[in-house]
């Protein structure tokens, strides 16, 4: 069934009606002062109207969505960010990404932000651990931070942070704890080391309304294991990305679209006695360990 037979078709007066109305309200943006508002806005008007026009909304479904996002609105809060979720889910966050941080030589690709970030996290020695109590498997993570041209970077700001093994990060605890989460610095030769936990795969908060799209719309809230990291240093673009678990068989349907091959590494199992480095003691666990060598791009980098 073509699209006018099952929509009806629009007579050419009605069509007029419509495109004019979407133009009138375009041009009720044109004089804004601002250049770059005025674009915005009148790009969203014209993708609007198409979509409300494409699909015929109907007045039903328009109040549907009003209060869809509603819902989105009062789920978020200090701690919980519905609407950066909505936007993973769609895909917009990891486009707006791709549209800002293209690919620069042989810098690390960057991939979403997420909702879990928070400012504050505590520093941690080179070598300290970042887990703080969350539950999971010790995993060694180092590395170094060099430009493009492989000359280290020293004193660069790494955060990272990452969901326990039960899947939770600590913002979502009812104790208002900080655990797997820190931030620490490049040594003079742009080296880095930490404990973390071995990333396992999460379902995105799943029980409020992005949850219910997802459910009707038949997809999974799973994301691939991953860590967070985040990497500032003066003349770099600052890089916000994850490392991914090779072998994850998550990786093709992440939820929010985040994977790149790149970012897919290798976290090394190290069976129980296993000699541990740092000294730590690990009271005979088995831990992994994965590489993560940072290349940033130059702030000049589109
Ligand atoms: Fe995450």
């Amino acid at each position: 069934m073509s699209f006018d037979q099952q929509h009806g078709t629009v007579s050419p007066d009605q069509e007029e009606r419509e495109s004019q109305l979407a133009e009138r309200v375009a041009a009720s943006f044109g004089a804004t002062p601002d250049p770059r508002l005025k674009e915005l806005m009148q790009a969203l008007i014209r993708h609007l109207h198409a979509f409300l026009r494409e699909v015929r909304l109907t007045e039903e479904e328009w109040q549907r969505a009003i209060e869809f996002l509603t819902a989105v609105g009062h789920s978020t809060d200090d701690r919980r960010q519905e609407f950066i979720l909505l936007s993973d889910v769609l895909g917009a966050s990891m486009q707006t990404i791709t549209i800002n941080n293209q690919a620069y030589q042989n810098a690390t690709e960057a991939t979403v932000f997420g909702p879990f970030f928070i400012e504050g996290s505590p520093e941690i020695e080179l070598g300290g651990d970042i887990a703080a109590g969350a539950s999971g498997e010790p995993c060694w993570v180092e590395g170094t931070v060099a430009d493009t041209d492989g000359k280290p970077v020293p004193r660069a700001l790494i955060e990272v942070w990452e969901a326990d093994q039960d899947g939770f990060y600590d913002v979502q605890y009812d104790d208002g704890r900080v655990a797997a989460r820190g931030h620490l610095y490049s040594d003079a030769g742009g080296r880095y080391r930490f404990w973390a936990i071995t990333p396992t795969p999460y379902p995105i908060p799943y029980d409020g309304p992005v949850g219910r799209l997802l459910a009707a719309a038949g997809r999974s809230p799973m994301r691939a294991a991953h860590l967070h990291f985040m990497v500032k240093a003066e003349g770099f673009r600052t890089l916000v990305t994850h490392i991914f678990v090779r072998g994850d068989e998550l990786l093709g349907r992440d939820s929010v679209f985040g994977v790149r091959d790149s970012l897919v590494m290798d976290f090394t199992p190290q069976p129980s006695g296993t000699p541990v480095p740092n000294g730590r003691d690990l009271a005979g666990r088995a831990w992994s360990r994965v590489r993560f060598d940072i290349v940033l791009a130059p702030a000049s980098a589109p």
